[in-house]
């Protein structure tokens, strides 16, 4: 099979509110597909009506070549999910929720503790195993989240944020795990709004605004389409305002200051390097670093939303635990 996941044209009302409007994409097998968005762009709706947790309003979607309305059983059977809010048990062990879910999803019963020790011990959990999970950090928690979606071996990942909310340590960690699912062959299917995670972790991105897709690429073709700037950056000593000065050298159209380095917007990169050395030496001034940056994917997220990519950043509320699945 080619296509992990084929989506046509799904779309999502709540009420009169068009959460997702019409969005129609391909997953193909063995492939990290990222969808970022700022809150509320419909990434959480997305995934829940393809994990069979909501019903669309209209549209098609296959996963795993099953239907998901008509197929929505054998369909599930080849896909595990991580929701964004921990579905275990807090009054239960580590290794009793880990049980519970190989039994849910029809582990047999020989392999249910072996799995659930391999899968502790993978993700770094096994001394906890007699911990109620309730009292486990967020981190552990979402790790366990992720072991307990694991645990019947699909094929296909659902991921909704799986970083958002935890320490660099600990999402280090969730995205390295996701990097070694998607080498052992795993189709991985990840909401993020973290700019750089979807360009870490993702062979493509699907950009999503308003409950439309709005940019389907590679990290990198999205990127190239803000090629046309070239930033240079650069630092003096003694560090002084040279703004001003800076943005009236020949080929330079704009700078800005970052932290203790200024950056320059130029049309030629070779042609701008000689003549800041040149306004260095004439100024007195040492150049403490000097490099050439490519436009990140930030850049090119906010050229094809306009949006600032600070939406992206802002954290979120405390998530609240979902109520059942909506019609
Ligand atoms: N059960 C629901 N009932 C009514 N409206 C909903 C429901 N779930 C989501 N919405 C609305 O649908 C839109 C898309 O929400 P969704 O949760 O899919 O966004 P998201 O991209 O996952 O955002 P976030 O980054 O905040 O998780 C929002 O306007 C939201 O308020
Ligand atoms: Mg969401």
């Amino acid at each position: 099979m080619d296509n992990a996941i084929e989506v046509s044209n799904l779309t999502k009302y709540y009420g009169k509110l068009l959460a997702v409007d019409h969005v129609s994409f391909e997953v193909k097998s063995g492939e990290v597909f990222g969808f970022l968005g700022p809150n509320g762009a419909g990434k959480t709706t997305t995934l829940r009506m393809l994990t069979g947790l909501t019903k669309p309003t209209s549209g098609a979607a296959a996963v795993a070549g099953f239907d998901i309305l008509r197929e929505s059983t054998t369909a599930k059977e080849h896909i595990g999910l991580v929701p964004e809010v921990s579905n275990l048990y807090d009054e239960m062990s580590a290794w009793d929720n880990l049980i519970f879910a190989a039994q849910l999803y029809g582990v047999p019963k020989k392999e249910r503790e072996k799995r659930t020790k391999e899968s502790l011990e993978l993700f770094g959990l096994y001394e906890r195993r007699r911990d109620h999970v309730g009292n486990f950090s967020k981190g552990m928690k979402r790790r366990l989240t992720i072991a307990a979606a694991l645990i019947h071996k699909p094929a296909i990942f659902f991921l909704d944020e799986p970083t958002t909310g935890l320490d660099v340590q600990s999402s280090r960690m969730i995205r390295n795990l996701i990097k070694e699912l998607n080498e052992g062959g795993a189709t991985i299917f990840l909401t993020t709004h973290y700019i750089e995670e979807a360009d870490q972790l993702c062979q493509r991105v699907a950009i999503i605004n308003q409950g439309k897709i709005v940019a389907l690429d590679n990290p990198e073709k999205l990127k190239a389409t803000v090629e046309e700037h070239r930033i240079i950056e650069v630092s003096f000593s003694p560090a002084q305002e040279f703004t001003s000065q800076l943005k009236e050298l020949r080929f330079v159209s704009h700078v800005s200051r970052v932290g203790d380095k200024l950056r320059l917007y130029v049309e030629d990169v070779s042609e701008v390097v000689p003549i800041i050395i040149d306004f260095a030496r004439k100024k007195r001034l040492k150049v403490v670093s000097i490099n050439t940056l490519k436009p990140s994917l930030e850049d090119a997220f906010a050229k094809i939303t306009g949006l600032s990519p600070e939406v992206m950043a802002t954290e979120k509320e405390p998530v609240k635990k979902e109520g059942g699945g909506s019609g």
